[in-house]
Order: structure tokens, then sequence, then C-alpha cells
């Protein structure tokens, strides 16, 4: 039963050698980075410069997508590339000079990536890709640098993330065509010139703090209300009480059945009526006619001159 000996001072030692390239891996560079990035791209057609032996940051020509600032990776630009996958974040937060992803108009799909270890971010644009699901409300708390965040044109569904609202450096937000829903978090820094939030599922009223923005940036939103959109808010609760659907069906069904037995009722007055009038009619005729046999039976005439006589 050698092998349930417990491990020896030569087992650690081992571990600790396969531990060094693990602990050095926090040191990546930005080109053994975007190296393994492009690994986890299903298709990375348009990525053939990033390649072993060359320099993201060159003088006379860096990696396609990529700006450079001193010789590191600031600005990561994979527009259009028909990109998807499971991008390694782990790689993605070594390029410690990177400022701004931008993935615009790719197949990227499923819930949003862990974009939020990026601290240092300013600009985030992830439009025209087919991103779904909620985002945690708590995804932005972190990323306090972003100026630009472009989510536009997804599939993101439920709430829009309340620690959107407390950026303190936001200048741009396109959340148009999603499926956020709910109401829109008043979102109070000045700074905000560039909003879009249309075409999504969002309800309730639009705050005060965004009553400065055009009726276009909100449009497409059939549960929003409030002057700017010409449709009164009836109630501060978001959604009206259910039960006005189910009241307003039995109302119909009340006036129904209340419709039904006037008619029944009205039917069977008349029925007596034509009834009653023809037995009576039946009744004076069968008089008429004993009266009439009374008068005129020749036995009775004969009684009656017999008795006159
Ligand atoms: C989106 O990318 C595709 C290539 O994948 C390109 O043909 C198309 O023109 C791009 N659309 C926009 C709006 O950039
Ligand atoms: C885009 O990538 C998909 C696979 O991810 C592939 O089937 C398709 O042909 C690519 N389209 C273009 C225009 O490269
Ligand atoms: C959103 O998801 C639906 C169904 O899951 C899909 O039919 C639609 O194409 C997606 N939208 C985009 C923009 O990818
Ligand atoms: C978007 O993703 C959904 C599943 O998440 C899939 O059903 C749909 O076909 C995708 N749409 C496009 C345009 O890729
Ligand atoms: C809009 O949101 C409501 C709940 O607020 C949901 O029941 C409905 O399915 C959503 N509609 C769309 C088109 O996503
Ligand atoms: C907002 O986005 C919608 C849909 O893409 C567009 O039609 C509209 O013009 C945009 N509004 C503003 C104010 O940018």
């Amino acid at each position: 039963m050698a092998f349930l000996r417990v491990p020896g001072p030569p087992f650690f030692f081992c571990m600790f050698l396969i531990m060094i390239p693990m602990m050095t891996k926090s040191a990546m560079n930005d080109a053994d980075a975007l190296l393994r990035i492009k690994q986890s791209f299903n298709n990375p057609l348009y990525l053939d410069s990033w390649k072993i032996g060359t320099r993201p940051c060159d003088e006379v020509r860096n990696w396609v997508g990529l700006v450079c600032g001193n010789g590191i990776v600031t600005t990561l630009r994979l527009k259009s590339l028909n990109l998807s996958g499971d991008i390694d974040m782990f790689a993605l937060s070594q390029l410690q000079g990177l400022r701004v992803l931008n993935l615009v108009n790719n197949s990227f799909s499923g819930p949003i990536p862990e974009f939020n270890k990026l601290g240092a971010l300013k600009a985030i644009y992830l439009s025209m890709n087919n991103f779904s699901g909620v985002i945690p409300s708590n995804y932005f708390t972190k990323m306090v640098s972003l100026k630009k965040i472009w989510l536009d044109n997804n599939n993101f569904s439920g709430p829009i993330p309340s620690s959107l609202a407390k950026l303190p450096r936001l200048l741009e937000l396109h959340l148009n065509d999603n499926k956020f829903s709910g109401l829109i978090p008043s979102i109070g820094v000045q700074s905000l010139e560039s909003l879009n939030i249309s075409n999504n599922n969002l309800t309730g009223d639009i705050p005060s703090s965004l009553s400065r923005f055009d009726v276009g940036c909100f449009e497409g939103n059939p549960g929003l209300c409030g002057s700017k959109l010409g449709r009164l808010c009836y109630s501060v609760v978001p959604t009206p009480p259910p039960p006005v659907k189910p009241h307003h069906e039995s109302l119909k069904i009340a006036y129904m059945l209340m419709g039904v037995t006037a008619t029944i009722f009205a039917a069977t007055i008349i029925a007596i009526f034509v009834l009653v009038q023809k037995r009576k009619k039946e009744e004076d005729e069968q008089m008429r006619k004993f009266d009439g046999s009374f008068g005129s039976s020749p036995s009775e005439k004969e009684h009656d001159s017999d008795s006159q006589n």
C-alpha cells in the first residue's frame, strides 16, 4: 500500500517546480496575453498578424486591432471581425495598459463576461453582438473610470444595473435595442451627454435627472410614461394592479347574464300573455257556442212556447 504513504519532501519540491510557471503567469507580457486571447476566439480569421516572434506594439506596424502607447497596448479595437467564443478573461486582465475595449459587431453571445475585472477601463463598446441575460446590479461598481458604455443591439434583459447610476465620469450610455425592463435608474451625473435607451421594455416615468434628453432617446418602450412621451403616468406604482382585466371580464359576463335573464323574462311574459289570450279566446268561443246552442235549441223553444202557453 505504498501509494497511501504521506507525501515526502520530494513531492513538495515537485509541486514547487510546477507552481513556478503558474506564479510567473501574473507577469505575462502583452504578446503572450494577446496570443492567449486569440486562442480563446472561435474564428480569429483576421488576426493573422498576431503571431509568435513579432511584437504587438511595433514602430513600423502594430498587430491588427491594437493601439499602443509607450510600447504597451492601450486599446483593443476588434470591430467587425466575425469573432465569437469565451474570451480569456485572465489573459485580458494581464494587459496592464488597456483602457479601451471595442468588440463591436461580432458574434459574441451568452452572459456578459467579467469585463468588470478590468477596473481601469475608460470605454467599453460591445454593440451589435448577441450578448444576453441579466447584468448583475453591482456589475459597474468598481469601474469608476468608465466614460463610455455601449451595450446597444444585444439581447440583454432584466433591469438596467443600478451601479451605472453611480459612475462619476459617465459621458455616453447606449443601451438601446435590447430587452431591458423595469424602471430607469436615476442617473444623476451631469457629465452625461449622450444617452439612448430606446427599443427596450422599460416602464414607469422618466427620472427628472434625465429629462434634459430628447424624446428620441426613450422611444420604443411601450411601458414608459410621462409628459415627454405624452402618456400619463396613472400611478406611482410601476405596474398597474393585475385584477383590472379579470374585473372587466367578470363585468362583461355579469352584463351578458343580465341580458340573457331579461330576454328569458320578457319571452316568458309574452308567452304567458299569448297563452292567456288564447285561453280567453277559447273560453269566449266556448261560451258563445254554449250561449248559441242554448238559445236556438228546438226543444228549448218548444219548452219555451209551452211555458208561455
Ligand atoms: C458587421 O460586420 C460584418 C462582417 O462580419 C460586415 O459585413 C458588416 O458591414 C458590419 N456592419 C457594420 C454596421 O459595421
Ligand atoms: C463567421 O464565423 C462563422 C463561424 O464562427 C463562420 O461560419 C462564418 O462563415 C464566418 N463568416 C465570415 C463572413 O467570415
Ligand atoms: C435575441 O435572442 C433571440 C432568441 O433567443 C434571437 O432570435 C435573436 O436573433 C437575438 N437577437 C440578436 C440581436 O441577436
Ligand atoms: C443569439 O443567441 C441565442 C441564444 O442565446 C440564439 O438562439 C440566437 O440564434 C442568436 N442569434 C444570433 C443572431 O446569433
Ligand atoms: C416586457 O416585460 C414584461 C415584464 O415587465 C414581460 O412580461 C414581457 O414579456 C416583456 N416583453 C418583452 C417583449 O420582452
Ligand atoms: C436611439 O437609437 C434608436 C435605435 O437605434 C435610433 O433610431 C434613434 O435615432 C437614437 N436616438 C438618439 C437620440 O440617438
